[in-house]
């Protein structure tokens, strides 16, 4: 069962107004978890499975977590890790198998980037939301410790033999000892930001633009599509047999306000070739949202006892469906790493984990970016830019071994054992 800070189980309530002092809730764990994203929620079930505790430190509530819409697509390696950990059995009931995605250009006929015949593997479309209550499902049932709703969390001593993390919740402070931090608290969080500027490195790229994304309870269209348009970039996706997921870009400074849903699907339609458009089944929405998009990486992803893991390290524009996929390998190198450490003294995969994830961060990386600048219509775009991209567009269609390295890349490199 999911538990707080302020449980009865907890030692004796220290007075509301101490904060981090001795009078603070103490417990101690070998791995404190910051935040109770898919990141950290999957590392924590895995090192359970490993016989390694941990304690999850989330901050926001648990139905804040899971009213998120994000992801929707899965690489094979992300479905198979799923399914090996015992997350599998919903995903394989209502989650749908692609043979890849399709790109939609202009008015051509539409290209499918096509994963199962060039690598023979499929993506799957089920979304983080389902995932991540598949996660938190999983955690209630073997009683796993989650504090939710905690402010202030701070980072201390990670360079250190006994680092420990506190926070307030409900006005009351907490200390919760360890051996090890495992940052997975996405772009925003405090772990990046414990690790001095001289030691980090980062690297990034702003768009400049976002994506405006509907959900609605209307079916999708078969085929998951990129469309590559004069307009802007538009996707169609799917949640299920009756739950769509679409996206247009958008400029920076997009107020929501202004797109009522008529809009949408008219701006929807109108970047996507005709006989597609007008199998697009409309309605009402029922969550809007605008998100930003960028490239980021921070290196490395290790600070003494503190690991960084998922967004917390590395931001992918979300065309090439990679930033979930990637926070799933982090944490396939961390608990294993963690596991053999705590387990047998073997810190072989610790000291490797930054490069090694490091590694398949940077081919996400050149993915999406590629993508993004391939799909989108960029503010600044002359006609060299176009027909650059249309060039590179033309021999993606002609060249069968182009084919097979972009669907290869698509599916996600194997992980590196
Ligand atoms: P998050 O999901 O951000 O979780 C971090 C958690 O930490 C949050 O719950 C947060 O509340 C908590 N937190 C933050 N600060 C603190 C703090 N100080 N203390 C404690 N907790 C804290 N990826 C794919 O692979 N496929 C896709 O199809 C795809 N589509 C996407 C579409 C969109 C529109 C967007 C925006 C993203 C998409 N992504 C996709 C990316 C994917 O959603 C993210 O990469 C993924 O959420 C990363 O998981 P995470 O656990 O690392 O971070
Ligand atoms: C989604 C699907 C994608 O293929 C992608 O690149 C990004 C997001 C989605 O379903 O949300």
């Amino acid at each position: 069962m999911a538990q707080n800070g302020s449980s009865p189980a907890s030692p004796a309530a220290p007075r509301p107004s101490r904060r981090h002092t001795g009078a603070a809730v103490r417990r101690r764990t070998r791995v404190a978890v910051i935040g109770g994203g898919p990141a950290g929620l999957l590392l924590s079930h895995m090192l359970h499975l490993g016989g390694v505790d941990s304690i999850v430190v989330e901050r926001q509530t648990k139905a804040h977590v899971l009213s998120r819409i994000r992801a929707g697509v899965l690489e094979e390696g992300t479905v198979r890790l799923l399914r090996d950990v015992g997350l599998g059995d919903r995903m394989d009931r209502e989650g749908k198998p692609h043979d890849g995605t399709v790109i939609a250009w202009q008015d051509r006929a539409p290209f499918l980037i096509d994963t199962h015949k060039h690598t023979g593997r499929k993506m799957m479309a089920y979304g983080q939301t389902a995932i991540t209550q598949d996660l938190y499902a999983a955690y209630e049932r073997r009683g796993g410790e989650l504090v939710e709703g905690a402010a202030d969390v701070r980072l201390h001593d990670v360079t250190s033999d006994s680092p420990f993390v506190t926070f307030t919740r409900d006005g009351i402070a907490h200390r919760i000892d360890c051996d090890v931090v495992a940052g997975c608290d996405g772009f925003h969080g405090v772990s990046r930001q414990s690790i001095p500027a001289d030691v980090l490195r980062t690297f990034e790229r702003a768009y400049p633009f976002g994506w405006l994304g509907i959900m609605s309870e209307t079916p999708p269209l078969d085929d998951i599509i990129y469309a590559q348009h004069e307009r802007g970039f538009a996707l169609a996706s799917q949640r299920s047999p009756m739950l769509s997921r679409y996206y247009v870009q958008c400029p920076i400074g997009t107020d929501l306000a202004d797109w009522p849903d008529d809009r949408f699907w008219a701006e929807l339609k109108a970047r996507f070739p005709k006989p597609l458009a007008d199998r697009i089944a409309t309605g009402p929405s029922i969550e809007k949202s605008i998100a930003p998009l960028r490239s980021f990486v921070a290196e490395p992803m290790r600070y003494g006892r503190l690991f960084l893991a998922g967004d917390a390290a590395h931001i992918v524009p979300p065309t090439g469906a990679k930033g979930l996929n990637l926070a799933v390998s982090d944490v396939f190198y961390l608990q294993r790493a963690l596991v053999a450490h705590f387990k047998a003294g073997d810190d072989r995969w610790l000291d490797s984990y930054s490069e090694t994830a490091l590694r398949r961060v940077w081919g996400a990386e050149r993915l999406s970016w590629w993508l993004t600048r391939l799909l989108h219509v960029f503010p600044e775009q002359d006609g060299f830019d176009t027909r650059v991209n249309q060039n590179e567009f033309d021999h993606l269609c002609a060249s069968p071994t182009a084919q097979a390295a972009l669907a290869e890349q698509y599916i996600g490199l194997p992980l590196e054992t």
